[in-house]
């Protein structure tokens, strides 16, 4: 049995790029491995959040995982500052990673790139080696995360075999990352060369779906999707990215190839395809949101699941902790 770990930053309102990339794929695991889902809520706070924003959204994002099916008596689910264990890893192994490797980390450099140079906090820089920590402490074999996150995972097996080898033994269990081939990367409708992006202005997009808009929204977004001026529905994201992107969508909410979903659109005009796009987004997402919607009323339902994932992801935790001390010599 492989352990699975993974988790989603609480950073604001989700979007259909999460779903598709998150909550939707990791209930298939829990089945057949020991699965641990955690919301990432100090990694939230490597960038200004509104604190009132940072609590709602955790709770949201716990929401969001009990309806997308994952299972607290299958699943381990948890909210990743309940075990302190995480930040005495970090306080230790942030000194086993060095800072070129981190400058070189792409997110870093976009996400720092956008702001004042003079205000990037420090906590933005080690963010991967937090990341890595969350994956160590619990053994973890196999991490689900989208594409742009591969890049840490891999930072953290090159961290793990380190060391490793550093101290001679297996003492820290080598990550693999695994992104699922569909929904893997969702464009803005509005933009479809930039990722759909939940910390675009909610005010403002009409090109990002967010899980909590109601059904008339999502469909007005999806209708006014930019596409382009020939009428072929052909996958071809340098040409006719719009298009790409809404055939993405659809092969993802229908489970089908991208080339069956061409296939099946070959003699239509773009509305008749963007309605079809709508209809099996809707299909899916109308009883998603309302399961979400009967769970995050609940928040006393909610803090029991957090509290008891936090006793189950410590006891994995404290071991692992405890055997690392011992290694650099803590202990
Ligand atoms: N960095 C991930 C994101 O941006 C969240 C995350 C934090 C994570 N720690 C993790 C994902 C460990 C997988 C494993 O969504």
């Amino acid at each position: 049995m492989k352990r699975v770990l993974s988790g989603v930053k609480p950073t604001g309102k989700m979007t259909l790029g999460n779903y598709l990339g998150s909550f939707r794929n990791f209930s298939k695991f829990q089945d057949e491995n020991d699965v641990f889902i955690f919301v990432a809520d100090l990694h939230a706070l490597t960038l200004p959040i509104d604190s009132k924003l940072l609590h709602s959204t955790t709770y949201d994002i716990i929401s969001f995982y009990l309806a997308s099916g994952l299972d607290p008596k299958k699943t381990t689910l948890f909210r990743q500052s309940d075990v302190y264990e995480v930040s005495v890893l970090d306080t230790i192994l942030i000194n086993y990673i060095y800072m070129g490797e981190l400058s070189r980390m792409i997110q870093f450099k976009e996400k720092s790139k956008a702001m004042n140079q003079s205000k990037v906090g420090v906590g933005l820089f080690t963010y991967p080696v937090l990341m890595a920590c969350d994956i160590f402490l619990y053994d973890t074999d196999l991490v689900p995360v989208g594409e742009d996150q591969n890049q840490h995972v891999e930072l953290a097996h090159d961290i793990a075999r380190r060391f490793n080898s550093r101290y001679k033994g297996e003492y820290i269990k080598l990550p693999t990352s695994y992104t699922p081939k569909v929904g893997k990367r969702i464009m803005s409708l509005s933009d479809p060369l930039h990722k759909m992006s939940k910390s675009d202005d909610p005010n403002q997009s009409k090109g990002v779906i967010y899980l909590q808009d109601d059904e008339k929204t999502i469909r007005k977004k999806i209708m006014s999707a930019v596409t382009d001026s020939d009428s072929i529905v052909k996958y071809d994201p340098v040409n006719k990215p719009g298009i790409s992107n809404l055939l993405t969508i659809y092969s993802a909410f229908k489970n089908i190839e991208i080339s069956q979903a061409e296939h099946e659109f070959n003699n239509s005009n773009y509305g008749t395809f963007k309605k079809a796009v709508a209809d099996a987004c809707l299909e899916e997402l109308l009883p998603f949101k309302a399961k979400f919607e009967e769970y995050r009323k609940n928040e006393a339902y909610l803090n029991e699941i957090f509290a008891s994932g936090a006793k189950k992801a410590s006891k994995v935790a404290q071991p692992v902790l405890e055997r690392i001390m011992k290694v650099v010599g803590l202990r």
